[in-house]
């Protein structure tokens, strides 16, 4: 699959611009604070509809204006595909071939994204929050149901935390036991998830480790489920955290914290049987990263049987010669948007576009074939 045209409006730092890109590869630079990183977070909202910094889809509108307007073709499944999204203070409104769609659910994974961004390479040294983002992203665009699973689950910890702020919590036992209820069969879900999702990631990123490191390094991933279940794959999984969320209430109203559930999970890399966390040098650090991306497209691709989009973010500035050469190499079948300051980053890029962006302005573009 692949984004051919990409048009938006009073988006962040554009008041209007329009991009037809190439399927092959394509390459916007320009110098800091141009407008580089906007694009790609465009057409990563068209696909998983959330804005790529993590932080307010309000923020994306241009500043001064109300309202701000992404639209994208993509050719897809044999077919085009348009989805438009209007982005305003109150929410969003989200077209796909004209007809509206209020449902996240079923629009995130119609268009498969996979982004690689200097945050990414944080992936494994920082705390489980990047991790579980990381993974969410990923599934949301394989199971809907995970998608629905984790809105409610946030939901429902955020009514907890509220009951479990309050003075008297008393009178809301009830209810507290309700959303623990609740909180458990959504659970099950995202958990079952996540660690299916690692076991696949791993078998992956070990071929891809191997080569990367010239077979010295064996890679490898443990999802660490939260305490008390040992087995994610576990038929009784729900029960298995009704239970502790039980065992668990007075802990919850004394600490005034949310000691249970899919939140407290992480996945742990190995590199040669060691914590890469602990053990792994800078380097290795980042081809395991590297393979950990390589691995969620390759993952994204089978589901779907078309290549996600890849987006890589002012990624091959921070990767050395063969590392970069590899990740352009290795999965150079699918449509790659690449961003960066430095045009010689981009010598060994042949097929595709070059673009160059300019204070909010695409100001030149040229074909290599
Ligand atoms: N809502 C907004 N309204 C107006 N401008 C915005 C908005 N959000 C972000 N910007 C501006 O967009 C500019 C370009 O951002 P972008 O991150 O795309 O730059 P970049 O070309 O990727 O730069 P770098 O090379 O430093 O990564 C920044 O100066 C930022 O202040
Ligand atoms: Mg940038």
């Amino acid at each position: 699959m692949f984004i051919k045209e990409l048009s938006v409006e009073n988006y962040r730092n554009y008041q209007s611009a329009e991009v037809s890109f190439s399927e092959n590869q394509n390459l916007i630079f320009g110098e800091n604070a141009q407008g580089k990183t906007n694009l790609i977070e465009a057409v990563f909202y068209l696909s998983c509809l959330k804005t790529f910094r993590g932080k307010s889809d309000s923020d994306a509108i241009k500043t001064g204006e109300k309202e701000a307007k992404i639209r994208g073709v993509f050719k897809a499944y044999g077919r085009d595909i348009e989805i438009k999204c209007d982005i305003l203070s109150s929410g969003r409104r989200l077209f796909v071939n004209g007809i509206r769609e209020n449902k996240p659910s079923n629009h995130i994974g119609l268009i498969k994204t996979v982004v690689f961004s200097p945050n990414d390479l944080l992936l494994i040294k920082e705390g489980p929050s990047l991790r579980r983002r990381f993974l969410n992203i990923a599934i949301s665009q394989l199971r809907p149901g995970y998608i629905k699973a984790l809105s409610e689950h946030n939901k429902i910890i955020e009514s907890k935390r509220k009951i479990l702020r309050m003075e008297d919590k008393v009178p809301y036992i009830d209810f507290y036991d309700v959303l623990n209820e609740k909180l458990s069969k959504c659970g099950a879900v995202i958990i079952r998830e996540r660690g299916r999702f690692i076991e696949e990631l791993s078998k992956i990123a070990f071929e891809t480790g191997l080569k990367i490191s010239g077979g010295r390094e064996n890679l490898s991933f443990s999802y660490k489920p939260p305490s008390s279940v040992e087995n994610f794959n576990d038929d009784n999984l729900e029960n298995i955290l009704y239970e502790h969320l039980k065992r668990r209430r007075d802990a919850e109203f004394a600490s005034e914290m949310c000691l249970v559930g899919a939140h407290r999970d992480d996945f742990e890399v190995f590199i040669n049987g060691e914590s890469a966390r602990d053990f792994g040098s800078q380097g290795q650090i980042r081809s395991s990263v590297l393979a950990i991306k390589v691995a969620e497209h390759e993952i994204l691709k089978r589901d779907s049987g078309e290549a996600p989009i890849l987006l890589l973010d002012d990624v091959l500035s921070e990767l050395d010669p063969s590392r970069r050469s590899f990740l352009i190499n290795d999965i150079h079948r699918g449509q790659t948007i690449i961003t960066g300051c430095d045009p010689s980053m981009f010598d060994e890029l042949r097929q595709g576009k070059i673009f160059t962006v300019k204070a909010g302005s695409v100001v030149n573009e040229k074909r290599n074939n």
